[in-house]
């Protein structure tokens, strides 16, 4: 099979140019503590070349706004810059545009769920610790109301979920 357009074989195309990414959403409330971490530490863990990844919040606070001064400090201890991201929020066109959704915690659950018009929509949702805690339903915590420590937890938790996510999206 030739292309039209250049006359050579489609296989011999990079793989970069005719396969389409894998593209993974992750979802909080206000899309300025939690998602945007578990986005910036999952883009470190895959190829920008096959994977794009990005975050949204189920509220409309924070729309345009970047992530919280916490976030973006804790990110910056481990080397990821999230300075640059701005919130935005979650919308049921998400559902065509990416191939994994996870949330952060059962109201974020709730709230996508609500929104998907199609068992496919629902198929591609889920909690993102479990892939640590599979079927046991465990939140990561909202330390918007906290203090620092609350944001080294949150993102430890959301380094090992991410781990076993960039694992399995190679696999
Ligand atoms: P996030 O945390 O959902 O992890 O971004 C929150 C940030 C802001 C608010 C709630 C949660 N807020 O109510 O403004």
């Amino acid at each position: 099979m030739l292309s039209r357009k250049h006359n050579i074989p489609y296989f011999s195309y990079p793989k970069t140019i005719y396969m389409s990414k894998t593209n993974i959403l992750m979802v909080c409330l206000g899309n300025i503590c939690r998602s945007p971490l578990a986005e910036g530490i999952l883009r470190n863990k895959l190829d920008p070349n096959y994977f794009t990844v990005d975050s949204t919040g189920t509220g409309n606070w924070h729309i345009g706004n970047p992530p919280d001064r916490r976030s973006i400090t804790v990110a910056q201890k481990n080397g990821i810059d999230i300075s640059n991201l701005r919130g935005r929020q979650f919308t049921a066109q998400d559902f065509k545009e990416f191939d994994h959704i996870y949330v952060m915690d059962s109201s974020n659950l709730k709230n996508v769920l609500s929104l998907a018009t199609s068992k496919e929509d629902s198929s591609k949702v889920s909690m993102i610790l479990d892939t640590l805690f599979p079927g046991e339903k465990v939140d990561v915590p909202d330390p918007y109301y906290g203090g620092e420590e609350g944001f080294e937890r949150v993102y430890d938790m959301l380094d090992k979920a991410c781990d076993i996510i960039s694992e399995r999206l190679n696999s």
